[in-house]
């Protein structure tokens, strides 16, 4: 996808470039915001799908190409049922709702495991949403390493005995999406928990004490600000680096 001018200027001065095509969002602190305030975990993500929903609506604002979420992981499976099940109904309930004209809402991960009813209205969104100028990726039933897994199933079923690295990336769940060129993740964690590995390569990392269902496009801004101060090399060197040795 071309990158088409965008002549938004955030609040804090920061004009969006084709440098940032790409956030990825790592939702987490659900469960402690809704501890800290005596409810239920079930809450926080009640709570988590409301800041979703803002903070989807706000990178669609400031015209951010794709925006990607992880909303489910392969390892989420082994939280009580209780919890799973009112995950699983948000998102149920996210996909009645009318979608934004400009977005195109993705799924990524395996969601082959979800039974036939949500499975079809999965692909009806997909469908119905298809060829927008923006793109929403939902990661449900993701992790890396399971999507890497079936990108080498897939290339030993076609017969190939030599690869490349575009093999690897055109087949990932991420097809035809750009690496991100910042991941975001709330909740006071330092790390990756199994998110686009792959695609991480060269990504920016921010890591926020925030609980994500406090997360504000106050704080997006800062993220965003932040990633305009690195240097990104991607292995090279600064050019003036490079001209004076
Ligand atoms: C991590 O917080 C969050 C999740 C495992 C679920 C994320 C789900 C949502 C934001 C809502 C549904 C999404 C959509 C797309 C409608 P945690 O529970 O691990 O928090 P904790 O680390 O504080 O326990």
């Amino acid at each position: 996808m071309e990158f088409e001018k965008n002549d938004i200027t955030l609040k804090n001065g920061i004009q969006i470039d084709e440098r940032l095509k790409h956030i990825a969002f790592i939702m987490d602190g659900n469960g402690r915001w809704a501890k800290r305030k005596g409810l239920p975990r079930e809450l926080g993500h009640r709570q988590g799908a409301a800041a979703f929903s803002n903070i989807a609506k706000y990178c669609e604002k400031i015209g951010i190409k794709y925006v990607t979420v992880y909303a489910f992981s392969t390892e989420n499976w082994k939280r009580p049922k209780k919890e799973i099940d009112a995950i699983l109904k948000l998102l149920d309930n996210y996909l009645d709702q009318r979608y934004n004209d400009r977005v195109s809402v993705r799924f990524i991960g395996d969601v082959s495991v979800f039974d036939d009813r949500l499975k079809n209205k999965i692909s009806a969104v997909e469908k119905e949403t298809s060829g927008r100028e923006l793109v929403l990726n939902i990661a449900l039933n993701y992790g890396s390493r399971a999507e890497l897994v079936n990108v080498c199933n897939r290339l030993l079923k076609e017969g190939k005995n030599e690869i490349c690295e575009s093999d690897i990336s055109s087949r990932l769940y991420t097809g035809d999406c750009p690496d991100p060129d910042l991941i975001v993740r709330t909740g006071g964690d330092i790390r990756l928990s199994n998110f686009m590995l792959w695609q991480a390569a060269y990504s920016e990392l921010y890591f926020t004490d925030t609980l994500w269902p406090d997360m504000t496009s106050e704080e997006v801004d800062k993220a965003i600000a932040d990633f305009y101060s690195r240097k990104r090399r991607f292995g090279g060197l600064d050019k003036q680096v490079s001209e004076n040795p």
